[in-house]
């Protein structure tokens, strides 16, 4: 047995494998941007675990402070600077005191800016690509080597070896977890930095997701949901033991193998590219009942000229008849989408087109960006940009459309009976809060006993982004597991 259960909570030591101890310390991760980056945080927390760091909530008397970046637009980046700002005289602070504080910069913006960093930034420790944080215990005895004045260490390299196969198995933390099956992306949409910053498309084996599924299920996870930059350009290795798969698995494959482990109540996968739906996933949405109905699709643009100018590969219509394979397979199906207004070259008729697009495949949700120019590509070049007054308005429009949209379909949840995976206390005394089959948050006075269950409830009423809802009379019978 692990000498682990002789500690009690408050016990600053943290025992190793070889029976030694050493220093808690704590940490404190900053995650940017998409949840591709909330589950390498999640993976970071783990690779420093046996190092004795434990995450702390502020960066105030942290041990090492990690932002873990996101590039994808230029405030997303910028905004890594000014917090940089405010961590610095913290560190002065520890500093002054005898203490330390280590200071790393992770993800796109490392991946991008790297050594630029460290020059507008002398006083960070530790840059590291997406690709390379397996190697942050390294990373973080190569910074605690340095002498005064020296910089700080750099990684952001493309390493042959997948970090994956150095991570340690995630711990479940709740009835929800994410699963990262793929990375990278080889589609360069002429706006987006990924390709560059997260580098090529990469799928994990079949077999280890399947394992590090299978881990979190037994640790108490309902719901998974599958993660990729282009999650359904997924083609894994198929394990070992599927004579009747050999070579890769796509998506599809995937899913349906994922629902035949018991317990596995929900499946989602998220972000997805139009180009890559192919047949076998769109069945899966007829197939597999543990697949949510709820798709989040990016379309972009509704005109075909943007489209093209964004090289996204498909057309106005191409998306359109996705949407309708889909539906007749699973009628249930909504939709939310990522929108970019104020490409290079939109007009207004093009503008009015992407709105007509929301109006004609009737997305529920959406995430709406004014275009930001990304150094680097093709897009950043283009002649044609739109001015800022020009995407503020059209912002605006389009967060007020989608604004009716989204409360429109909530209210059409009044009155339903729906299943609910309860995630968690909610805001109030005796109240759960959980997940409806469309990701909608859902509040209900329900014994704490039921969090990690799903239960079928009859939505009351809704409020301006959840639902209220009762337990239905016999939920405690028809627990569906
Ligand atoms: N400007 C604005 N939005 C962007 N996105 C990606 N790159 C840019 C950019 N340069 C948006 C896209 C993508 C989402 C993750 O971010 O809509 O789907
Ligand atoms: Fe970026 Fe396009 Fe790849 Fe999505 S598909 S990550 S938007 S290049």
């Amino acid at each position: 047995m692990s000498d682990q259960t002789t500690l009690s909570p408050n016990d600053s030591r943290e025992p190793q494998g070889d029976g030694t101890r050493i220093a808690a310390k704590k940490l404190f991760i900053k995650t940017y941007g998409c949840q591709m980056n909330v589950y390498d945080s999640a993976r970071m927390t783990d690779v420093l675990a046996p190092l004795g760091y434990r995450p702390t909530e502020t960066p105030d008397d942290a041990d090492m402070v990690i932002l873990n970046t996101c590039h994808i637009r230029e405030k997303a980046s910028e905004k890594v600077f000014s917090d940089l700002g405010r961590i610095r005289p913290l560190k002065t602070e520890r500093l002054a005191a005898g203490k330390t504080m280590v200071i790393a910069v992770a993800g796109c913006v490392a991946q991008a800016e790297g050594a630029a960093i460290i020059a507008r930034a002398p006083f960070v420790d530790i840059v590291l690509g997406p690709q390379t944080y397996h190697r942050l215990p390294e990373l973080v005895a190569r910074a605690s080597r340095a002498t005064p004045g020296s910089r700080g260490v750099l990684d952001t390299e493309f390493p042959a070896e997948p970090k994956f196969d150095y991570l340690p198995a995630p711990r479940a933390q709740g009835p929800t977890a994410f699963l990262s099956v793929q990375e990278g992306c080889d589609k360069f949409c002429t706006f987006c930095v990924v390709p560059y910053t997260r580098g090529a498309e990469y799928s994990r084996p079949a077999a280890d997701v399947l394992r590090e599924a299978r881990g979190l299920i037994d640790g108490g996870v309902r719901e998974i949901t599958l993660l990729g930059q282009n999650v359904n350009a997924y083609h894994g290795d198929a394990p070992m033991d599927s004579c009747a798969s050999k070579g890769t698995w796509g998506l599809g494959r995937l899913v349906r193998a994922l629902a035949e482990i018991p317990d596995l109540a929900r499946i989602r996968y998220t972000t997805s590219h139009p180009r890559d739906m192919d047949e076998e996933l769109m069945a899966a949405h007829r197939d597999v009942p543990q697949l949510m109905p709820y798709l989040h699709l990016p379309v972009q643009s509704g005109s075909d000229r943007i489209l093209a100018a964004m090289n996204r590969g498909h057309d106005r219509d191409h998306y359109r008849r996705i949407i309708d394979t889909l539906r007749t397979y699973q009628p249930d199906l909504v939709l939310s989408s990522d929108f970019i207004v104020g490409f290079p070259g939109e007009r207004d008729a093009d503008f009015k087109a992407t709105l007509a697009l929301i109006e004609d495949i009737g997305f529920i949700q959406a995430y709406t960006f004014k275009y930001s120019a990304r150094p680097g590509t093709p897009a950043a070049a283009m002649a044609d940009q739109v001015p800022e007054h020009t995407k503020e308005e059209r912002l605006a429009a389009m967060m007020s459309l989608m604004m009716t949209k989204t409360r429109a379909f909530n209210a059409s949840c009044v009155g339903r009976t729906m299943d609910v995976l309860f995630t968690g206390p909610g805001r109030h005394a005796g109240q759960l809060v959980g997940r409806s089959p469309y990701l909608q948050p859902v509040n209900v006075f329900a014994d704490a006993g039921q969090i990690g269950k799903v239960v079928p409830v009859v939505i009351t009423r809704t409020d301006s982004n959840s639902l209220h809802a009762d337990l239905r009379a016999d939920s405690s019978r028809t627990e569906i597991s």
